[in-house]
């Protein structure tokens, strides 16, 4: 049976904290696919279809024709950022899109001018901006958000909210005894304990007006207990943390294809050039920590060596990003692959993916705010790990490890929406074909 889901009816906010280069190439995007002039690739949402019943029926439809998604005519973008540029200027700086294009939705993009942003440089330590909230305690400076956001609801009369954290990288931070429950949160807040960064200052400002929020980024945000349980009890869809993007991506394809074949892997050698902003703040050790942490994590999750001790136990995992200005947005990423076949025999696979950060990392926002709305409307509040497929290091219930192969996270969406409007689960079993 179908489960009851409300209708995406009337305009969908798309609260996007931090203006920079994804969140403008989402916004110019969705405007050039609304003018007509460009098509929605690599977003499931838009383009992917999800195949119904027995392989003899032939139902494949759109995925945004079988569930009530928003229409991307609907969406009205609004956001805050340390810098005071609008949207077009701000695309302009991160050289993402060609000016041609950006002629063309320019409108659209200065429409959307940056709200004073909620900043700890102490998180961020390679950026300083002049659009920052003033505020005598963290629980202050969360109202100003909401009053942003409520100002944004009246103004566009918008019928629902999604927030996602497209800002740039925090320093690497672990749970403590503040994120542990809502009331150690809330006191944290209203003495400004530096446990608590600027993106959980938001978080928190969504969560607790029933907000869903995805968040594009490792830091930990909504990823400690307090905000988790806060998100369920206000009735938030949450998603996150860090977009699967270019080298992560094809590690989370490669790793699975060799495992299934039983190839070992003594070491896997990754490492990255890119001079975009992102680069620059992750050329700080402490951003990069949280990012390295969140790459190396996928190898080992994947792989299973306490399964499989003679084909991955030891494997050296070696991750490095550097920060080179000449290539912008335009990142290089080389993977070495040492491999172990038959008798024990070594190979190697090498790997240079030429990519664009922000043109892979567009379609996934779009999907994961257009996913998060609709399960708000199904009802559903907290993680929702069927949406692992988008991201780096899955937010997962304690206790339980994340899912990170790619083709599993991908069924495993699928099958979500399948349930959703009651049609059958997919196993792959088969055997009806032949009885
Ligand atoms: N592009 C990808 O492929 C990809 C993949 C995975 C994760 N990410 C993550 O997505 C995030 C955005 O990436 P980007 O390339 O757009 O970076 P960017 O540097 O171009 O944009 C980030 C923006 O956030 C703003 N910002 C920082 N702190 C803020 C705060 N507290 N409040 C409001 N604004 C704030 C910055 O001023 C900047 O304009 C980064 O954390 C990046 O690591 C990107």
């Amino acid at each position: 049976m179908a489960l009851d889901i409300k209708p995406a009816d009337g305009n969908l906010g798309v609260l996007l904290v931090g203006l920079g280069a994804v969140s403008t190439t989402l916004i110019a995007g969705v405007q050039a696919i609304r003018q007509g002039f460009a098509k929605p690739i690599g977003s499931l949402t838009q383009m992917g279809t999800v195949r119904l019943g027995k392989r003899t029926e032939q139902r494949s439809p759109l995925i945004k024709e079988f569930v009530p998604l928003a229409s991307l005519d609907d969406l009205i973008f609004g956001g805050w950022d340390i810098y005071e540029d609008d949207c077009y200027l701000s695309a302009v700086q991160a050289g993402v899109l060609e000016k041609d294009l950006l002629e063309q939705v320019r409108p659209a993009l200065e429409r959307v001018r940056p709200w004073p942003a909620v900043f700890d440089k102490r998180y961020v330590k390679r950026l300083d901006g002049p659009n920052v909230k003033k505020g005598k305690s963290k629980r202050e400076l969360a109202d100003q958000v909401s009053d942003d956001i409520r100002r944004f609801r009246d103004e566009h009369r918008l019928s629902r909210l999604v927030m996602m954290w497209c800002g740039s990288t925090e320093a690497f931070m672990t749970e403590s005894a503040a994120h542990e429950s809502l009331a150690s949160f809330e006191r944290a807040l209203e003495r400004n304990d530096p446990a608590i960064p600027s993106s959980m200052v938001y978080a928190y400002a969504a969560l607790r007006e029933g907000i869903p929020f995805g968040n594009a980024a490792p830091n930990l945000t909504t990823d400690v207990p307090s905000l988790t349980t806060l998100a369920s009890e206000s009735g938030a869809p949450i998603a996150g943390k860090d977009l699967k993007t270019g080298q992560t991506l094809m590690k989370t394809i490669i790793a699975p294809g060799l495992k299934a074949r039983l190839l070992g892997v003594q070491g896997w050698y990754s490492t990255n050039i890119l001079g975009n902003r992102d680069g620059e703040v992750l050329d700080d050790p402490e951003s990069f920590k949280t990012k390295e942490e969140s790459k190396k994590s996928v190898l080992d999750y994947i792989l299973q060596p306490h399964l499989y001790p003679d084909l991955y136990t030891d494997l050296c995992h070696v991750v490095r990003i550097n920060y080179y200005p000449p290539r912008g947005d335009n990142k290089e990423g080389w993977d070495n692959i040492d491999l172990v076949g038959w008798l024990g025999y070594p190979m190697q696979l090498k790997i240079n993916f030429l990519c664009r950060d922000s043109i892979l990392a567009a379609p996934i926002v779009l999907d994961v705010v257009l996913f998060l709305d609709l399960a708000k409307r199904v009802g559903w509040s907290g993680i929702q790990e069927w949406l692992s497929f988008y991201f780096k290091s899955p937010l997962h219930a304690p206790g339980l490890y994340p899912e990170h192969d790619l083709f599993i996270q991908l069924m495993k969406l699928k099958n979500t929406l399948r349930y959703l409007q009651g049609e059958e689960l997919i196993t792959h079993l088969g055997r009806e074909y032949y009885d």
